[in-house]
């Protein structure tokens, strides 16, 4: 089976500084992949770096029977590989609807009123907000929006960056149950967090980032059975 997301010996970073040491990376169609590894080993940058944010040094990125190694970051999610980034990033001084409206501003442009009714039946309360500024809400509601945003562009691969960063233990919940609707429904999801536990719990399979190189890939039950693993790379 060809992956839906294939990355082979990625190498990138910023300036003369590498980051990305050669990684392989596969998500298939429909998958719920966690990739896991502490701050700094190069996550965030390889979600850059894979959706044309980074300039790649070299390396490749097939995704959807295309190759987008190098592509331009439009390009990119004009096919579908549509990425939430770490820290939110919606935009303060627009409405939440705005905000959402931009998320099909390059792609699915046409569909936008059906998919605006989605995102609302998924986040209720982004439809009860839909006029307030996007900076005055919480960070968990920011988090909803920044997803909502992404969905507007009707993704076949979604990148969630760190979703339960900053969030109250109950939203935490609440974010990984709508991570699980989101993978049950059909959509592959390449899922980063530091919550170890809960990434493992909902993903079909696992990688381990160390140093910008992948150190694991595997089933999550391998990961978790083995002390030497969790000790090393989870801190469990
Ligand atoms: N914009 C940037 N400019 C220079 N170095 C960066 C930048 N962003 C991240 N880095 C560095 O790249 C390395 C990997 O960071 P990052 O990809 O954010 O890790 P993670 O997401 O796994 O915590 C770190 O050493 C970090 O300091
Ligand atoms: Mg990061």
């Amino acid at each position: 089976m060809t992956a839906l997301l294939d990355i082979q010996a990625l190498r990138g970073g910023y300036g003369r500084t590498e980051v990305l040491r050669g990684v392989d990376l596969k998500v298939n169609a429909g998958e719920m992949v966690a990739l896991l590894g502490s701050n700094g080993a190069g996550k965030s940058t390889l979600n850059k770096t894979v959706c044309g944010l980074c300039a790649a040094w070299s390396g490749t990125v097939r995704f959807d029977g295309r190759d987008l190694s190098g592509a331009h970051y439009r390009e990119v999610v004009k096919a579908g590989l549509i990425q939430v980034p770490e820290g939110r990033k919606v935009f303060p001084n627009l409405s939440v609807l705005e905000n959402l409206e931009l998320g099909a501003f390059t792609r699915a442009r046409e569909r936008r009123a059906q998919n605006l009714e989605r995102v609302f039946a998924t986040f209720p309360r982004l439809a009860e907000r839909r006029g307030q500024h996007a900076g005055t809400m919480s960070g968990g509601e920011q988090q909803m929006l920044a997803i909502g945003r992404g969905l507007m562009a009707e993704p076949v691969l979604l990148i969630l960056d760190e979703p339960s960063l900053g969030l109250s233990p109950l939203l935490v919940e609440e974010m990984f149950a709508l991570i699980r609707k989101l993978r049950d429904d059909g959509l592959a999801v390449l899922l980063v967090e530091q919550n170890v536990g809960q990434s493992l719990e909902i993903a079909d399979r696992a990688y381990v980032l160390e140093n910008g190189a992948v150190r694991f890939s595997g089933a999550p039950d391998q990961l978790l059975a083995s002390d030497e693993l969790r000790r090393a790379y989870l801190g469990l």
